[in-house]
């Protein structure tokens, strides 16, 4: 059967620009390269899901602006409805300036623009297909009203809730307490629970510290070092797969639209994690955030040649 995903976030463009370090405050460095994609954390997962087959419906803002035109184009090409993005008159199409350094570290300048303009009545238009969805996905450089009222549809529809809580001050405990599976990284964790996370016990502390307030299930994902993943059941760390790194921009979002493809094909949190690894990967070799996820061709031929070494 079709895996219906709705995702409900944020749309921006990526401006990426490669350094070989970042700057100084006060100094002017010259870059390598300059780099024009699509990115904003909500399209990212809708495009990760997309490309791995998954029914993608995104609900977003973008500008009336050549950027909101592109940006939903580029969305139609992947094969995602884009019938509920509205297009904010006042507000440009969100953007983000990043810098990507030699190690392949990024630092990133969001401008919401349109994204702050993503209403819980822009949610209630969608609901239909919220309610018709197995997961929705939601993140939080879009007001988190829009996302708690979502939430609160997909719960009383069954559907599957996975929130990816960056940036996590925004996080409210009514949000955490309709949240199926969180997915977040060692910043979001330490300042969601107030502890620091440098080894594999404190990431399972923190873990449990966060489904105190109300989340089932966490995915804790730790880089190149891998994911703690955290249940009922009790806790699992799952390695990364070892790459040569290029740009790690968009990564947790390409293991989120993953692990969430795979969820809504019944696999277990640790199996779609596994899966999720290796999309996230493939991420990281490739410049740029969307330009660098990979179709469902793309993971099939990577693991032959894993399977071949
Ligand atoms: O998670 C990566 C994303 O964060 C980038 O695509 C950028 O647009 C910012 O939203
Ligand atoms: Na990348």
């Amino acid at each position: 059967s079709q895996r219906r995903i709705c995702v409900v976030g944020s749309a921006n463009i990526d401006l990426t620009f490669r350094t070989s370090r970042f700057p100084e405050p006060g100094e002017t460095i010259t870059g390598r390269s300059l780099h024009q994609g699509m990115g904003g954390k909500g399209a990212n997962q809708a495009v990760v899901a997309a490309r791995l087959g998954a029914q993608v419906s995104f609900v977003a803002r973008v500008g009336n602006d050549s950027f909101g035109t592109q940006a939903i184009e580029a969305y139609q090409a992947d094969g995602i409805d884009t019938s509920f993005i509205r297009r904010s008159e006042n507000q440009p199409t969100g953007t983000a300036a990043i810098l990507v350094d030699d190690h392949a570290e990024n630092c990133i300048v969001v401008v919401a623009g349109a994204n702050a303009e993503l209403s819980s009545e822009d949610i209630v238009a969608a609901s239909t297909v919220i309610e018709s969805s197995n997961v929705l996905l939601c993140q939080l450089e879009t007001p988190v009203e829009a996302a708690t009222e979502a939430f609160r549809l997909a719960r009383a529809a069954n559907v599957l809730t996975v929130l990816t809580p960056a940036p996590a001050e925004h996080v409210t405990g009514e949000l955490l307490n309709l949240c199926d599976v969180c997915v977040l990284n060692k910043t979001e964790i330490e300042l969601l629970v107030d502890q620091s996370v440098n080894t594999e016990a404190e990431a399972v502390l923190a873990a449990e510290l966060l489904r105190k307030r109300g989340v089932n299930r966490v995915a804790l994902t730790l880089g190149s070092d891998g994911v703690v993943i955290q249940d009922e059941q009790g806790s699992m760390f799952i390695p990364a797969t070892t790459v040569r790194a290029v740009d790690s921009t968009g990564a947790g979002d390409a293991f989120t639209g993953a692990l969430a493809v795979s969820l809504a094909s019944g696999l277990s949190l640790a199996d779609a994690a596994r899966r999720a690894g290796i999309v996230a990967a493939i991420s990281v070799t490739r410049l740029g955030t969307q330009t660098s996820f990979p179709t469902v061709e793309e993971v099939a031929d990577w693991n032959t040649k894993e399977a071949m070494q």
